[in-house]
């Protein structure tokens, strides 16, 4: 395994539109899946695409660290071919951050409930109904597959600046996450 370089905001990799993976079963994915999985714990960070380890095919991986997540975890997973759709009307304001963008965050409007799918390397469906912190990592890494940063989704840009400072200055109510 291996931890690989992340692209940071700026590189024209992350405004791409990825490609589908054409066998998600082959051993170079499972590989890159391996490798981006460590390169996330080691960021460290619960959410990590393709194209932000230079490589724009459609997967992401991620995890749900418990002490962020109401006490329930979810180990790293993959994602692969990915489709996201938005459960109902509601939206909601959460924190982001993004392994691309170091050092900073903002206040992002996301869907409260989504549904996705998707294969892991062994060719199995993953996916399903969530909501949630899970909710926000899956839109913020699917945004990734088609080229979208988090800063291109916010609306009040009072809500986005430095960590440090933003821990220091604690800003108003949005709900506490970050990808
Ligand atoms: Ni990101």
């Amino acid at each position: 395994m291996a931890l690989l370089k992340i692209a940071r905001m700026g590189h024209p990799v992350l405004l791409q539109r990825a490609e589908p993976v054409e066998d998600p079963g082959a051993p170079e994915v499972r590989r890159l899946v391996a490798d981006m999985v460590e390169t996330m714990l080691d960021a460290p960070g619960i959410g990590l695409a393709g194209s932000q380890v230079h490589v724009p095919l459609r997967l992401f991986v991620f995890h749900l660290p418990s002490d962020r997540n109401d006490g329930t975890s979810l180990p790293p997973m993959a994602v692969i071919n990915p489709t996201c759709e938005v459960v109902g009307d509601e939206q909601t304001l959460r924190w982001e951050g993004c392994l691309s963008i170091p050092g900073l965050r903002a206040a992002v409007p996301r869907s409260v409930r989504i549904r996705y799918s998707g294969v892991d390397c062994d060719g199995q469906p993953v996916g399903g109904e969530v909501d949630g912190l899970h909710a926000n990592v899956v839109q913020h890494e699917y945004d990734h597959l088609d080229g979208i940063l988090y800063p291109m989704r916010v609306t009040d840009f009072r809500h986005f600046g430095f960590n440090e400072e933003m821990s220091r200055f604690p800003p108003g109510p949005v709900q506490e996450a970050a990808s």
